[in-house]
């Protein structure tokens, strides 16, 4: 069996649901259930014989313990994380909490469960940790991809917690044999996205006739990927990974964040008309602090040496997106409670119309 670290979020359940598609294996997702983290996105398999779901911090050092010791995985994925990168401006600490001193506490429990493992499963355990593009920092417009062997350049608090604990999850491997795994992967978009982020926000906001809030000119370049493909990266990651090494996951789709709004509005103008056309709600917004500029995966590695490619195409993803969240309006109207809204206020509330 694998144990799933933050399975309650976006990543993480859809991560679970392909699993128990795909895979004959029992997982169990130890969550810690902040404001991220949703039970309901797994409510379908609540129930299903392979699927354990644990209330926990990932830094409870007891609780990990006896948890593998319990129940003996073969290996643990680690989505858990802080990962809003404006939370992260407006308040740092637990960033540094959990994407760093708990990540430490789970990299420690794992070192002495893999320690005492007799050599065959010893042989088969693996440590894979899910990061970021964002540890690689911000591209001029003519700037190669980043690659595996782009130096860290972090900017943010986000991303400055996520390359830390990117460089103990590479010591403790360096220095212990831990058997790790790292994937850095670009913007995930699809179903199950907290509506704090880009495009589900863009969605709810559009279908609510408020602002859509672009930071700045909107000219900031993502790669967006769709979230099945990212999980399948993983999973071929964890099936056919060279321990020790780093693989670059994108979904070779480079967007301006405009463009990406501008083509939201249109499928919507398409399935849900309204009196004016979406697009008339864009605002441009005061600009994100140390906003980075652009973000491009080289993804040769993994599509070389193990074979994964993306399988859907931004025009699907994104129409399969759209869908989803128009059939799953009360999934989003559960979230608008008034911690939700006072995330809003506190992050929009300066940010007058430029
Ligand atoms: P998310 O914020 O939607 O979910 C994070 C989950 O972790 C939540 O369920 C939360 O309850 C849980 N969690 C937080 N702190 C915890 C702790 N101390 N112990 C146990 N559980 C805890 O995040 P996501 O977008 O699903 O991202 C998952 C991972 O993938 C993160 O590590 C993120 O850095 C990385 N990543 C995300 C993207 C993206 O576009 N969303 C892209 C690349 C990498
Ligand atoms: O690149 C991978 C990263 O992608 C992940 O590591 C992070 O966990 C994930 O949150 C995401 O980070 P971004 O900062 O790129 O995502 P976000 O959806 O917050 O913003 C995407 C872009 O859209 C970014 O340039 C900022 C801009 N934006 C965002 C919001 C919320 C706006 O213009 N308006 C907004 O209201």
């Amino acid at each position: 069996m694998i144990i799933v670290t933050g399975g309650a979020g976006f990543i993480g359940s859809n991560f679970i649901l392909s699993w128990l598609k795909e895979k004959n294996e029992p997982v169990i997702n130890l969550d810690k259930l902040t404001y991220a983290g949703n039970p309901d996105n797994l409510s379908s398999v609540k129930d299903h014989p392979h699927y354990t779901f644990v209330h926990a911090d990932m830094g409870d050092r007891q609780v990990i313990r006896q948890l593998l010791s319990q129940h003996q995985p073969r290996a643990i994925i680690n989505f858990a994380a802080e990962s809003h990168v404006d939370r992260s401006i407006h308040g740092p600490g637990d960033f540094i909490q959990t994407n760093i001193v708990a990540t430490f506490h789970l990299l420690e429990e794992t070192r002495a469960y893999f320690d005492q493992l007799p050599l065959e499963q010893k042989a088969q355990f693996r440590f894979l940790h899910v990061s970021t593009d964002e540890v690689f920092g911000s591209l001029d417009p003519h700037d190669p991809p980043f690659s595996e062997t782009t130096a860290y350049q972090p900017n943010s608090p986000y991303s400055a917690s996520k390359a830390a604990s990117d460089h103990l999850v590479r010591a403790w491997h360096h220095t212990y044999g831990l058997p790790i795994l790292t994937t850095n992967c670009s913007n995930n978009y699809g179903p199950y996205q907290f509506p704090e982020k880009l495009i589900p926000l863009m969605i709810s906001h559009a279908l609510k006739g408020k602002a859509l809030p672009v930071y700045g000119d909107g000219q900031n370049i993502r790669d967006w990927l769709y979230v099945e493909d990212h999980c399948e990266a993983i999973m071929t990651v964890l099936d056919k990974g060279k321990i020790g090494e780093t693989y670059n996951v994108g979904g070779l789709n480079e967007k301006t964040n405009l463009e990406l709004v501008e083509m939201i509005c249109r499928q919507l103008d398409h399935l849900k008309p309204a009196s004016l056309p979406y697009s008339s709600l864009i605002t441009f917004v005061k600009d994100r602090p140390g906003h980075d500029r652009r973000y491009a995966i080289n993804a040769n590695k993994i599509m070389t040496e193990l074979g994964w490619r993306p399988k859907e195409s931004f025009e699907s993803g994104i129409k399969k997106t759209i869908d989803w969240y128009l059939n799953n309006e009360n999934w989003v109207n559960n979230i608008l409670n008034g911690h939700y809204r006072q995330w809003i206020e506190t992050n929009y509330q300066d940010r007058v119309s430029v």
